[in-house]
């Protein structure tokens, strides 16, 4: 067997897959995904033939399920790419008595921190955005890890010097019980432009989704916007428009502050960094480089690292935009992904033997030494209570 498929991952917070599909194509091996959202169910498993997806609140995830998910493979990882909302800039201004400081999804850290405290995985990693680092909440999730042997490396890189056709930066923890590991660095051949991934795509009119990919959909403009997109300039912003098109707030000296709302992409850098909200020209710099329109969900997908033909969402059901805007632009880069998965894997190799004789020292979690107040979960899917109770 390849190395790299001894490695086993379980991916916390999984969401649409980003994160796993990029783990996968680096060679590694994922086990298991959960996530409460039920409407991430289908691309987690459509998309990734045998991998299971439970529908699960990890708060209340019991770590003798997830050790059941890793069976007996040589190199345990887990990864726990929790929601950013909490930590970003926007909730941190509201932070002091604000109702940011009171958000629960804030505790998820400290529930991934408890799953690893109890299953000591050999591996662990997460994702989020830069902001995470100046929270307690992560000071105490990585001093935990500390104190438990885990040699932990942090740094906030840009996902464009890693082939992402996008400026984002995310912060990037790996952590290993086997030594220093940290996240490869950026090849020189790797920056790519929105031109690379999206100007192959069919032409499409706002309001449109085109016959031969219903996620070619872009959102319909009001007629004041199609007038003011067909003023933008790639790369410019509503300065560029002429006066009568110009919105009141702007005109004002704090809506002078927000050049890039109503923007458009240029075809000859990486888009900017994509939100859930992504697919609405009056968001950001979301319009399209040529066409007087918004990204259109593949586009925005397409960004995110995504293959083109990734389905996230069934044949006959609807299409929400909101909803597919918000796995879409909540996703780990598949790229990023990918680099870290390699990371992984680099690591596994030069610590091969010390990962080997782990293994054979691992004893198998009993249930019963696990704490009883974790056992079942709320949301848990039929499979994952099956798997508690077995
Ligand atoms: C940043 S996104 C994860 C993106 C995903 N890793 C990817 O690469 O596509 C965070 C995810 O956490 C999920 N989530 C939020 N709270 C949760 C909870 N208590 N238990 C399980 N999943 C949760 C959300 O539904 C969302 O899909």
């Amino acid at each position: 067997m390849a190395l790299e498929r001894k490695i086993a991952c379980v991916d916390l917070f999984c969401g649409a897959g980003g994160l796993t599909h990029g783990l996968i194509e680096a060679g590694v091996n994922v086990v298991a995904g959960v996530d409460f959202e039920e409407a991430c169910r289908h691309p987690y498993e459509a998309n990734h033939e045998g991998i299971e997806f439970h529908q699960a609140d990890v708060a209340e995830l019991d770590p003798s399920t997830v050790a059941q998910w890793f069976g007996d493979c040589r190199v345990q990882v887990l990864a726990g790419c929790a929601p950013c909302q909490p930590f970003s800039t926007y909730a941190l201004r509201y932070q002091k008595g604000g109702t940011a400081a009171h958000d629960q999804r804030w505790s998820l850290l400290n529930h991934f921190g408890r799953l690893v405290e109890e299953l000591h995985p050999d591996i662990v990693t997460m994702e989020n955005v830069p902001t995470v680092t100046r929270h307690a909440v992560f000071k105490k999730f990585r001093r935990r890890l500390q104190c438990l042997g885990y040699r932990v490396w942090v740094d906030v890189v840009d996902c464009a010097d890693y082939g992402l056709p996008q400026r984002r930066n995310r912060t990037v923890l790996l952590a290993s019980l086997h030594g220093d590991i940290k996240l490869r660095d950026p090849a020189a051949s790797e920056p790519r432009t929105v031109e690379d991934v999206i100007k192959d795509l069919p032409a499409l009119r706002h309001g449109a989704t085109h016959k031969s990919d219903r996620l070619h959909t872009a959102s319909r403009l009001s007629h004041l916007n199609h007038l003011r997109i067909q003023h933008s300039t790639p790369g410019g912003s509503w300065r560029d428009w002429p006066q009568h098109l110009v919105a009141e707030c702007h005109r004002k000296k704090t809506g002078k502050k927000y050049p890039a709302v109503y923007g458009r992409m240029r075809y000859d850098e990486p888009a900017p960094t994509l939100t859930t909200q992504f697919y609405g020209y009056g968001n950001g710099r979301f319009g399209h480089p040529t066409q007087a329109r918004g990204i259109s969900l593949r586009e925005g997908a397409l960004l995110q690292g995504f293959p083109p033909d990734y389905s996230f969402i069934a044949d006959d059901r609807p299409l929400p935009l909101k909803a597919l805007g918000r796995m879409i632009g909540n996703a780990v880069p598949v790229d990023l992904g990918r680099v870290i998965g390699e990371s992984i894997v680099e690591h596994v190799k030069q610590h091969d033997e010390a990962f080997g004789s782990r293994a054979k020292r691992r004893q198998p979690i009993e249930r019963s030494s696990l704490s009883k107040k974790h056992a079942g979960g709320r949301n848990g899917d039929e499979r994952t209570r099956r798997s508690v109770h077995a």
